[in-house]
């Protein structure tokens, strides 16, 4: 047995994303050895009671932003802070995102994020980049930074945040094509950056200053477009789609409806969206308002998160993330007389686990395995790093929750691991608390205690091609193939009859209004109607009927068989 460092968890029942069934789990060395019944444990090994409890495989957090810089500040939950709270909450890995500035090398943002995370993780991370400008120089970027080396298959757009991050759409559809080239997920945040500016300043204008005017900018319709939008992008080029933090019901319908369709997208819903709305909004205390400015913001609607939790539970979205975004209330009083100021960004990362079995399991919702699905196992696959991860199995991480179904907690800022003075799920009290939990292989929570060492965490590279999302991709691929097929046309097909076709040039009149206008007080008498096409109204399509004349009246460009008046055809 040398110096092996074993872990036996006995008398449980592991739940994966596919079944549920009692046996114990051999962790040897930060691997799974073996899953079944009556195991052994090895001498020296650690033996952990999880009679009447649940094993899983840990928590994916798939949208988090530790130590974010951002609108004038920085989020106070740093790789550290931020990835104890995950483990103190049942999550075992997160997947960050990489911001650069609009200019900034790929591999330059890389670097700082990097350096940044390893110091300070405590446990598996990996990355996905935002692409935040377009040139040339970025589509070879993407494709170092899809390398074995770089490991990132993922790629996100802001459609928001303009002139910060914001991609205009023809920028957005050279990074769908340059992912589907790589075979990376084209990512988005989803919301009309341009509209969002508009309502901004009407509102500003009209005095509404407080956290009620990000809503009232950034309204549900705002979301669902860019949605669509995005849905419609990606698909011409067959990229694959993953919505970030999808907040509205809008939003989620237009993508269960897309992926109806055919199309491969995926949508992640997040712990403030399945478990808040937008009331908050308009409370009378500023602080308390301005500790949910998130974008998109949570919504009105007080249906929106029992909506989004149902299609979660049915498969209409996929997995889940955070957001984690965090700001004390004295970062968020930067917009303090102006709504557009308040730094975005709520907390999650600690309590999603808690919140989407309260909301989603012990609700009747969802089943357990299906827990399991939303919250690592759908994320481990999309992101091409199962079965390494998201499932207990011989061979995956020791990345374990020993969950306990029936405990409660109540959640509260007091209490919480994050370094924010706010949490957006104050009292909220839940059932399902993390019990134990080891990240590779490592007991790291236990008794209430998190003991976590800085920096133990390592890098998981994320490869492209995952096949859970490009064998779906190769199927709808086929379909089109299929459809795309050019019309054989011999010369006869081709044939026009242009004998009707007047191709004398029409004679060049100043234009004329469309009614002679009434001389004042001429008699009364009026005037004469004009011609219907001579109608007073405007023709959109008036340039481009001119600019048909012209073509048909340049000879290059057309070949007369017989002269006019006889058989004649055009050849373009
Ligand atoms: O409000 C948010 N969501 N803050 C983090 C940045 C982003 O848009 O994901
Ligand atoms: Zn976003
Ligand atoms: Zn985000």
């Amino acid at each position: 047995m040398g110096d092996s460092q074993f872990v036996l968890i006995q008398g449980g029942t592991v739940v994966n994303a596919n079944e549920s069934i009692r046996a114990d789990v051999l962790v040897e060395d930060g691997i799974i050895r073996k899953v079944g019944e009556n195991l052994s444990a090895p001498e020296g090994a650690r033996v952990i009671n999880a009679e009447g409890k649940m094993v899983m495989p840990g928590g994916i957090d798939t949208h988090t932003h530790c130590q974010m810089p951002f609108m004038g500040t920085q989020a106070v939950d740093d790789f550290y802070i931020g990835t104890k709270a995950a483990l103190a909450g049942g999550t075992t890995m997160i997947i960050d995102f990489i911001i650069p500035q609009k200019g900034e090398k790929l591999a330059d943002a890389y670097k700082k994020w990097k350096t940044w995370a390893e110091e300070k993780v405590c446990c598996d991370y990996s990355f996905h980049m935002a692409i935040t400008h377009w040139d040339e120089s970025v589509r070879k970027d993407m494709r170092l930074m899809s390398t074995e080396e770089y490991g990132i298959n993922s790629f996100k757009m802001f459609m928001a945040y303009k002139d910060v991050f914001m991609l205009q759409d023809h920028e957005m559809l050279e990074v769908f094509k340059t992912c589907r080239e790589i075979g990376a997920i084209g990512q988005v945040h989803a919301e009309n950056g341009d509209v969002i500016e508009e309502n901004q300043k009407r509102l500003l204008a009209m005095g509404i200053t407080g956290p009620e005017g990000h809503p009232l900018s950034r309204p549900e319709e705002v979301e669902a477009e860019a949605v669509l939008r995005a849905c419609v992008i990606s698909n011409q080029v067959k990229c694959p789609l993953y919505v970030v933090h999808v907040m509205s019901k809008s939003a989620a319908e237009i993508i269960m409806t897309k992926r109806k369709e055919g199309a491969v997208i995926f949508g992640e819903p997040i712990a403030a969206s399945l478990a808040c709305n937008g009331t908050h909004y308009w409370h009378k205390c500023w602080r308390h308002a301005a500790a949910y400015v998130l974008s998109p913001p949570l919504r009105e609607d007080e249906g929106t998160p029992d909506y989004l939790m149902d299609l979660l539970a049915q498969g209409h979205l996929q997995c889940t993330g955070t957001d984690n975004c965090t700001f004390n209330s004295s970062q968020k009083a930067r917009g303090i007389n102006d709504f557009t100021k308040i730094p975005n960004g709520v907390n999650g990362l600690e309590d999603r686990m808690s919140v989407i079995w309260e909301k989603g399991v012990w609700s009747g919702k969802m089943s357990p395995e299906r827990f399991v699905d939303v919250t690592s196992t759908t994320a481990a696959r999309i992101f091409n790093i199962y079965p390494q991860k998201g499932v207990i199995a011989p061979g995956s991480d020791a990345d374990i929750l020993v969950w306990d179904p029936d405990r409660t907690r109540t959640i509260s800022a007091e209490t919480h691991h994050h370094a924010v003075d706010f949490n957006i799920f104050e009292g909220m009290t839940v059932h399902g608390v993390a019990e134990v939990v080891l990240t590779n292989g490592k007991v790291v929570v236990e008794n209430g205690e998190v003991n976590v060492t800085q920096g133990s965490g390592k890098f998981v590279p994320n490869l492209p091609h995952s096949p859970y999302v490009y064998d779906l991709v190769r199927t709808n691929e086929n379909i089109r193939i299929a459809k795309e097929v050019k019309v054989e046309r011999s010369a006869e097909d081709m044939f026009v009859d242009m004998s009707k076709l007047d191709l004398k040039p029409e004679p060049q009149e100043p234009a004329k209004p469309a009614v002679e206008p009434t001389p004042a007080g001429a008699n009364g008498a009026t005037a004469k109607a004009a011609p219907r096409q001579a109608e007073n109204y405007d023709d959109p399509f008036a340039n481009h009927r001119q600019d048909n004349r012209s073509v048909v009246d340049s000879k290059p460009v057309i070949r007369v068989r017989n002269p006019p008046g006889g058989k004649s055809s055009i050849f373009f």
